[in-house]
C-alpha cells in the first residue's frame, strides 16, 4: 500500500529522512543516498533502480566521507594490534589483576576486567566504596544478562572474578595492578611502594594517574621498568580510548602487555609519551580554554555548543566542561599551565562560579541546568538541560559580538590544531593516524573528518598556518597572555605549509 500511495510514501520518506538528518545533521551522505534510492524503487525500473545503486555508492566510496571513516577504521586495526611484539608474537596473557582504589575509575576498570575473564582483586581502605563498587558491578552484569548481552555461565562468571579486600591482602599473585586511589603523587608512590614488597619482580605497575608523571611515580621504585599508565577516561566502560603512558625507563614488554589487555577489555590502545595532560587532555585543555575565553568575552554558551555541535562534536565545550566538573577542569587547566606555561595561560572565568554546589553535572548545576535539585539530590533529568539563567550577563557588546560562527569554531577547533601539531612534532604519539584515532575515540571529535590532523589536512597547513595568524593577531586574543602563543603555527606545521603537504603526507 505504501508502494502505491505516493502521498504515503512521502510523508514516511520525510520522517525518515527528518529522523536521518537528526542522528548525522547531515554530516554522513550514506543513510540519505540509502533513503532516496529506497523511496524511488516502487516507481522505478529495476534496472534503472539497480544503476542508481552502484553510481550511488560509487559517489560514496571516493567520497571524502568514506576515506576519512575508512582511515579510522584503519586506526582502530592497527590499534588492536599494539599488544603484539615486531614478529606477530602475543604478548604474555594476564589472568590475575588487582585494582587499588574502588572509586568513580578503579570501580568501573575492576568490573570491566572481571566481565572479560580476568580474575580481579578490588582493594580499597573504605568499606563502603568497596559496597558500591560491588553492587554496581552485580547491576550492570545483571543488566546484561537481562539484556541477553551475556550468557548466564559468561554473568557468573564475571560475578565469580571479582573480589574485594579493605587490608590489601591477597594481592601478591597479581600480574597487573591498577592503582585509581587519589591523584596525589605521594599516596601513588606509597600505594606502589607497598605493593612492590610482596608482588613479584615482573608484576606490572600501572596508573590511571591523569596528571601525574609516570617517571615520578616510579621513582624510587625497584624495577621502575615495569611501570606505565592505563589512562582510562571517564564513564571507563563508554570511552573506547586508553592511553598507554610510556615512561622514559618503562619496558617495551610492559607497554604491549598493557595494550593487549586494554584491548581484551574492548578499548582501542594509543601509546603516549609521559608529557603533562599526556595528549587527549592536552588537546582538550586549550579547547575548553578557549570556550570559557569567548564566555568572558560575552558569547553565549548554548550558541557556541550548538555551532560546536553542528561542527560534528558529540557535545559542545559548556557542556562538555559541566560533565568534566568545574574542580576537575580548574585543576587539569592549572597543571597544563604549570607544564607548557603562557600558551595554555587559563582564564579566570571559572572562578566565579566554581562554587561546591556548582560544578556541573555532579551537582545539577553548571554553565546548565541538569535537573531539579531537592536537598542536594538531583530529581529528574531533562532531554537536554536548558542553559543556566543566572550566568553573568553576557556583554552581548564589542567583541562579542563582532564574533561570527566561523571565528568561534575556529578559535576553538584551530586551538586543538595547533596543540596537536606540537604533540606531533614532539613525538608524544607516533604520527597522526594514532593522534587521530585518539581524538575520535577520546574526544568524539567528529568521526567524519577522520580525526584532528586529517581535518586539518582537508583545510591544508598552509591555510591553517595563515588562519592561526589571523586569529593570533585578532585584537581579543593579541591582547591577552598567552592568546598569541596558543595560535602561534609551530615549526612542524609551518614546514608542512612549506612544503605544500598535508600531516598524513
Ligand atoms: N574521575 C575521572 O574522571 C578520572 C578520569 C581519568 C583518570 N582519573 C584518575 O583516576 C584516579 C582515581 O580517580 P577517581 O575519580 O576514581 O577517584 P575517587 O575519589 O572516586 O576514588 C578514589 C578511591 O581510592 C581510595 N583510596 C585512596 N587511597 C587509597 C589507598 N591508599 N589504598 C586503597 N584505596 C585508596 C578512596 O577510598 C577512593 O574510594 C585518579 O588518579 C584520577 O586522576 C580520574
Amino acid at each position: 500500500m505504501v508502494d502505491r500511495n505516493p502521498l504515503l510514501t512521502s510523508i514516511i520518506a520525510n520522517k525518515a529522512r527528518e529522523g536521518v538528518m537528526k542522528r548525522t545533521k547531515g554530516k554522513y551522505p550514506a543513510p540519505l543516498e540509502a533513503l532516496d534510492i529506497l523511496v524511488r524503487s516502487p516507481r522505478t525500473a529495476t534496472k534503472k533502480s539497480l544503476r542508481a545503486e552502484v553510481e550511488a555508492t560509487a559517489r560514496l566510496a571516493t567520497g571524502s566521507v568514506c576515506k576519512s571513516l575508512i582511515s579510522i577504521f584503519k586506526g582502530t586495526e592497527a590499534a588492536k594490534r599494539l599488544g603484539r611484539g615486531p614478529d606477530g608474537e602475543a604478548a604474555p596473557r594476564i589472568d590475575r589483576a588487582a585494582v587499588i582504589g574502588a572509586g568513580v575509575m578503579g570501580g568501573a576498570v575492576a568490573s570491566l576486567l572481571a566481565e572479560k575473564g580476568v580474575t580481579t582483586r578490588l582493594s580499597d581502605l573504605s568499606p563502603d566504596a568497596l559496597d558500591t563498587a560491588l553492587f554496581e558491578h552485580r547491576k550492570v552484569i545483571g543488566t546484561k544478562l537481562k539484556r541477553r548481552r551475556l550468557a548466564r555461565h559468561r554473568a557468573d562468571e564475571a560475578l565469580d572474578h571479582l573480589d574485594v579486600t579493605r587490608d590489601g591482602s591477597g594481592l601478591a599473585r597479581s600480574q597487573i595492578v591498577i592503582e585509581a586511589v587519589a591523584e596525589r603523587l605521594d599516596v601513588k608512590q606509597a600505594v606502589f611502594g607497598k605493593l612492590a614488597e610482596v608482588l613479584a619482580d615482573d608484576a606490572i605497575l600501572a596508573t590511571n594517574t591523569s596528571s601525574l608523571s609516570v617517571d615520578a611515580i616510579a621513582e624510587g621504585l625497584p624495577n621502575p621498568e615495569r611501570v606505565c599508565g592505563m589512562h582510562f577516561f571517564n564513564p571507563v566502560r563508554k570511552m573506547p580510548l586508553v592511553e598507554i603512558i610510556r615512561g622514559s625507563r618503562t619496558d617495551e614488554k610492559v607497554v604491549r602487555a598493557v595494550a593487549a589487555l586494554a584491548v581484551r577489555m574492548g578499548k582501542y590502545p594509543v601509546i603516549v609519551a609521559d608529557v603533562a595532560g599526556f595528549l587527549v587532555n592536552r588537546i582538550l585543555g586549550p579547547y575548553l580554554d578557549e570556550a570559557l575565553r569567548l564566555f568572558e568575552e560575552g558569547a553565549d554558551p548554548a550558541r557556541v555548543d550548538r555551532l560546536l555541535e553542528d561542527f560534528g562534536m558529540p557535545m559542545g565545550p559548556f557542556l562538555l566542561l559541566d560533565e568534566v566538573g568545574f574542580d576537575i577542569a580548574a585543576h587539569a587547566a592549572q597543571s597544563l599551565h604549570e607544564a607548557y606555561g603562557a600558551r595554555m595561560t587559563p582564564t579566570k572565568a571559572l572562578d566565579g562560579l566554581l562554587k561546591q554546589d556548582r560544578l556541573g553535572k555532579k551537582t545539577g548545576l553548571g554553565f546548565y541546568v541538569h535537573g531539579t535539585i531537592q536537598k542536594g539530590k538531583r530529581k529528574g533529568k531533562p532531554a537536554r538541560p536548558t542553559l543556566a539563567e543566572d550566568l553573568p550577563v553576557f556583554k552581548r557588546s564589542g567583541e562579542a559580538t563582532a564574533l561570527t560562527d566561523d571565528v568561534i569554531v575556529d578559535r576553538l577547533v584551530l586551538a586543538m590544531v595547533a596543540e596537536g601539531a606540537r604533540c606531533l612534532e614532539e613525538k608524544v604519539v607516533a604520527g597522526p593516524a594514532e593522534l587521530d584515532l585518539a581524538t575520535v575515540m577520546g574526544t568524539g571529535f567528529a568521526p567524519f573528518t577522520g580525526g584532528l590532523m586529517r581535518y586539518a589536512d582537508s583545510r591544508t597547513p598552509a591555510a591553517l598556518a595563515e588562519r592561526l595568524r589571523e586569529l593570533a593577531g585578532s585584537s581579543a586574543i593579541a591582547s591577552r597572555p598567552g592568546g598569541p602563543e596558543r595560535f602561534a603555527p609551530c615549526t612542524l606545521l609551518l614546514e608542512h605549509a612549506e612544503a605544500g603537504r598535508g600531516f598524513h603526507g
